[in-house]
């Protein structure tokens, strides 16, 4: 996130309805995004995709001119940490991507993002993406009524860290709603005690950037691209949640395993002969 208004604003049960919708609409995005990336294609060619398919849904791309940002999606690959503008550059094998939506629809903004592999990952880029996705779940898991804000980055920072990874301090996740960037703040890293007690109908995003090697970055000269300061990779992945009665609901939970990600259930291509399979 940017600057954010500081303001903590609870959501109806109307509120949360519309909010569901444009969460939903963000994560069907990511999943055509995911079903698309090719080895050879652009970052522009992702940023077009992502645009058509949110208009056409009667929706907004939230990043297009947002504070100057010139695209509708933000495309972070490899050591670029977050806010990568599309480009004419192209995707090669053994890439990794971060493609981050958010939309606006019907007055509320949904948040999400999730790194890709391009063609063959490494093995370190492997384990990054996977220690990443698990930062963001070991995030939600600590997301209920009564508990503190800074209980979400204690346990990332101390997962990532016992991963050998480290986690970015510079940008966090943040409330959303009408505003795209809202209170509270929601670090990655830090203090259980510290920041807001979590109350039902609070909403915001969980977005841990996780690096291999230093967690600190530079902004390049166009003044949005983040890079990793030794250019190691760097990793990402966002939900944005509801506080329940009992818990969390995560709004922009997808329907399927994104593809190029995510393990999916479908089985491994096996020879016609498998001695095993028969
Ligand atoms: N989607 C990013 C976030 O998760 C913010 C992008 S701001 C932009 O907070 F201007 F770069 F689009
Ligand atoms: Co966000
Ligand atoms: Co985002």
């Amino acid at each position: 996130m940017l600057a954010s208004k500081a303001q903590i604003r609870l959501k109806s049960a109307r509120d949360l309805e519309a909010l569901r919708r444009s969460c939903r609409l963000a994560a069907e995005t990511l999943l055509l995004a995911g079903d698309r990336l090719r080895v050879g294609m652009t970052t522009l060619e992702i940023d077009e995709l992502v645009h058509g398919f949110i208009v056409d849904h009667g929706a907004y791309p939230s990043p297009l001119n947002y504070h100057g940002f010139p695209k509708s999606v933000c495309t972070s690959v490899n050591e670029v940490v977050c806010h990568g503008i599309p480009s004419r550059r192209r995707l090669r094998d053994g890439d990794i991507i971060n493609i981050d939506v958010t939309c606006k629809l019907d007055g509320f903004h949904g948040d999400t993002s999730a790194t890709f592999f391009v063609g063959t990952p490494s093995a370190e880029a492997r384990h990054l993406v996977e220690v990443t996705r698990r930062c963001l779940e070991i995030g939600i898991e600590q997301v209920r009524p009564g508990r503190r804000i800074g209980e979400i980055g204690r346990v990332i920072e101390a997962y990532a860290v016992a991963q050998g990874c480290s986690v970015v301090r510079d940008f966090v996740g943040h409330g959303i709603g009408r505003d795209f960037h809202e209170g509270p703040q929601v670090p990655h890293f830090g203090d259980a005690g510290r920041g807001a007690r979590m109350e039902p109908g609070m909403t915001f995003t969980i977005e841990p950037m996780i690096n291999l090697g230093t967690w600190e970055l530079e902004i390049l000269e166009d003044g949005w691209t983040a890079v990793t300061k030794d250019r190691r990779l760097s990793a990402q992945f966002e939900h944005t949640l509801a506080v329940t009665e009992t818990g969390c609901e995560v709004l922009t939970a997808r329907s399927r395993p994104l593809r190029h990600s995510e393990p999916t259930d479908e089985p491994p291509a096996r020879p016609a002969t498998d001695p095993v399979s028969g």
